[in-house]
């Protein structure tokens, strides 16, 4: 039996869904266990391209996916996604935890308001509503999946909720006028499209761990957007280290069997707040272009830099990451010079200590290991037929973060796969 757990280890956009497809041959179950559709995961087998934003990327291998209590779903937007993945031939095979929360028209409101609202400081969400979602859930006003199956018991919650978001409105300036009828008509309607899907999965989760099956986890986001390990207030409103999974599931801990910490080759990140190793000149505008680094959910480019083993130590760390999967090697083919930041420059001092408050990470200054360019990577099957400079690159990383890297990512296809 094997347990293995994907978690993103810079700000998201590693290439989890890639390799969460390429790990997907052998199990029972890919289960996502927190976030929703702020993510965006993008899988390519045989040049058909997927972009998945809340169902789990084994579903294209044709697994059965969960969706997790840890998560919070906009049922419109899975709907829609289903339908799009039947369209094109994917039976999708899907199981929804009635615990996972239900985004509601008025989360998405209010997070573009609070993003309006603070203005020069937003954080730079996706404006999936997924904030005011998670915050429903924690101070106790959210409505589940299971509610959206039953239309007296979610009529009592709406009633009971509508009048706090409608004097919320008001403060937030939100000219709309909440009707309870008409979001009970809608979400009741939502019910009935996915009451198949909506169960107690972690009891399904748990017999499978019993009856010794193999499980994928498929993390989304990256622990630098965990929302206490980030770089928050820059950060999502979710548990993305591999402690969530647990949580996000409602299995123990002592389940996992692996956990595979997803590194790309370099960094990026979508959104506002610090990233020490950001580059805006040509070598920035290369890794933005060669890499595609758009965003799968907001178009909106991300930001680039070299990459930051301070962060992936941090997550390493956090997360007990077992193995590594590099990803988007091939990106840095044709760069003269390639840098790696192992610490930092704070206060005078060197630290590998990644700072608490995002102004001290400001204040940050990245310290390098220059590293010589490779040409290209091409039709490679094993770490030796690698250019001598990018096992060098591999082997640093490796060692500075005392874990083995046990797969290389060289392409978006599932076959640009290495395992070494
Ligand atoms: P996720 O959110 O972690 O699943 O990552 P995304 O799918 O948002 O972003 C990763 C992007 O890089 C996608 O467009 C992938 O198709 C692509 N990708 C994944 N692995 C590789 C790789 O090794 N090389 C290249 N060139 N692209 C990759
Ligand atoms: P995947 O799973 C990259 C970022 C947003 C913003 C912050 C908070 O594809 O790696 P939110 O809407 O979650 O409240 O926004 O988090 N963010 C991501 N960045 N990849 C993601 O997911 C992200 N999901 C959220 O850009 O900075
Ligand atoms: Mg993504």
């Amino acid at each position: 039996m094997t347990v293995k757990l994907v978690i993103g280890t810079q700000w998201g956009d590693e290439g989890k869904g890639k390799i969460v497809d390429y790990l997907s041959k052998n199990v029972e179950y890919v289960i996502r266990f927190q976030g929703g559709n702020n993510a965006g995961h993008t899988i390519i087998v045989n040049k058909e391209e997927y972009k998945l934003h809340i169902i789990p990327s084994g579903v294209i291998s044709g697994k059965i996916g969960i969706i997790g209590n840890g998560c919070v779903i906009d049922p419109e937007i899975l709907s829609n996604e289903i339908k799009s993945l039947e369209k094109r031939d994917i039976d999708v095979k899907l199981l929804i935890s009635n615990r996972a929360h239900i985004i509601m028209p008025y989360h998405k409101l209010l997070d573009g308001a609070e993003e309006r609202y603070l203005a020069d400081q937003k954080i730079g969400t996706t404006k999936r509503g997924i904030g005011p979602c998670y915050s429903d859930k924690i101070s106790r006003n959210g409505i589940r999946a299971g509610d959206i199956l039953n239309t007296s018991r979610l009529q009592k919650k709406l009633e009971r909720v509508i009048p706090i978001k409608q004097k919320m409105f008001e403060v937030y300036k939100i000219d709309e006028k909440l009707d309870q009828k008409e979001i009970l008509n809608l979400y009741v309607n939502f019910g009935k499209q996915l009451k198949k899907y909506i169960s107690d999965t972690h009891i399904i989760i748990q017999n499978a761990v019993n009856q010794e099956k193999n499980l994928l986890f498929e993390g989304a986001q990256g622990t630098m957007l965990d929302v206490d390990y980030g770089t928050y207030p820059y950060a999502t409103s979710s548990h993305v280290i591999a402690g969530g999974a647990s949580i996000g599931v409602g299995i123990p801990p002592k389940n996992f069997t692996e956990i595979i910490g997803i590194v790309k080759a370099y960094t990026t990140r979508v959104g506002e707040g610090p990233m020490t190793t950001e580059l805006t000149d040509n070598v920035g505008q290369h890794l933005q272009r060669v890499g595609h680094e758009f965003g799968t959910t907001t178009s909106r480019p991300r930001r680039c830099g070299w990459l930051d083993l301070v962060v992936v130590k941090h997550s390493c760390d956090l997360s007990g990451i077992t193995k590594i999967a590099l990803t988007k090697l091939d990106v840095l083919n044709g760069l003269k010079k390639i840098k790696i930041c192992m610490g930092y420059e704070f206060k005078g001092e060197m630290t590998d200590i990644y700072p608490y408050d995002v102004d001290d990470v400001a204040d940050c200054k990245p310290i390098y290991k220059e590293f010589k360019g490779w040409d290209k990577i091409e039709n490679i099957d094993s770490f030796s037929d690698l250019p001598k400079s990018a096992q060098d690159y591999i082997l640093f990383i490796q060692e500075y973060l005392k874990t083995p890297i046990s797969i290389v990512s060289v392409g978006p296809e599932r076959n640009e796969t290495m395992i070494i």
